[in-house]
């Protein structure tokens, strides 16, 4: 796929990968349109990129159909849609999870990215063209001990991005899914894995992404992980 004049939507471009989608994408000449709820750090993000920002909170279904509006507004159509923002609670068995977290938790992984791909949906199918990519986890492949919520929410999205991707076929919209390994993000800033020097840098993960897209055929599911 061409990058260069595509409209691309991503969601918690502030910091992390988001913030290397949209500086990647801005140097293959895509049109950025992105949201997360910092609007400081959107800022910072969308003057480096040239990049719309718009403070989006996914959890809510109003700030992302206003998302996708205001990139149907600016450039008329939405090509890419990057469901990205995420958030973890600390490793704990699941008897100390803090249950109003996990459920906080499940609003942005699952219904962010429900949300997200909703929004999009909306417009490439009357464009019948599109690429969704959801942004998951390889904690999304096999659950962990200590991690079975964040696990869950992503597992929740494997389900849902295999069965988007039946649905989309007939409308030339490739769904995409994103297995990444641990990177080195503020993800952590709560409690820092111990080998976190190990951990990738999001760029890299950025790149492959990227990479799978700019192929004639991109594949439907990449896994990326560390290789230390
Ligand atoms: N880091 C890892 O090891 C790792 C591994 C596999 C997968 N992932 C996944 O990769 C994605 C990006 O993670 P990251 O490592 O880049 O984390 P990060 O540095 O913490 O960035 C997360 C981004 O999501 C945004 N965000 C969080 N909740 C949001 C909400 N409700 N609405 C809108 N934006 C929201 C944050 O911005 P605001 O706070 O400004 O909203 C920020 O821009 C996540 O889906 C994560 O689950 C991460």
């Amino acid at each position: 796929m061409e990058l260069n004049g595509k409209v691309v939507v991503i969601t918690g471009a502030s910091k992390g990968l988001g913030a290397e989608l949209s500086k990647l994408f801005a140097k293959e000449g895509a049109k950025l349109v992105i949201g997360s709820r910092n609007e400081s750090g959107l800022k910072q993000i969308a003057e480096a990129t040239g990049a719309v920002a718009l403070k989006t909170n996914v959890a809510n279904k109003k700030d992302v159909e206003a998302l996708g509006d205001l990139a149907v507004k600016k450039f008329g159509v939405v090509d890419i849609w990057i469901n990205n923002a995420g958030v973890r609670i600390p490793h704990r068995v699941i008897e100390e999870n803090d249950m109003s977290r996990v459920r906080d938790m499940f609003e942005t992984n699952v219904f962010g990215t429900m949300n997200g791909t909703r929004t999009a949906l909306k417009h490439m199918k009357k464009q019948k063209s599109g690429a969704v990519i959801n942004i998951l986890s390889t904690a999304a492949l096999t659950g962990r001990a200590n991690l079975a919520a964040y696990s869950a929410s992503k597992f929740a999205l494997v389900g849902f991005t295999q069965s988007i991707r039946q649905e989309t076929a007939p409308f030339n919209i490739k769904v995409i899914a994103v297995f990444p390994g641990g990177m080195h993000t503020n993800f952590f800033d709560e409690e820092i894995p111990t080998d976190f020097d190990k951990y990738m840098q999001p760029s890299i993960v950025a790149e492959k992404i990227i990479e799978n897209l700019k192929l004639e055929t991109p594949q439907d599911e990449i896994t990326i992980k560390r290789t230390s």
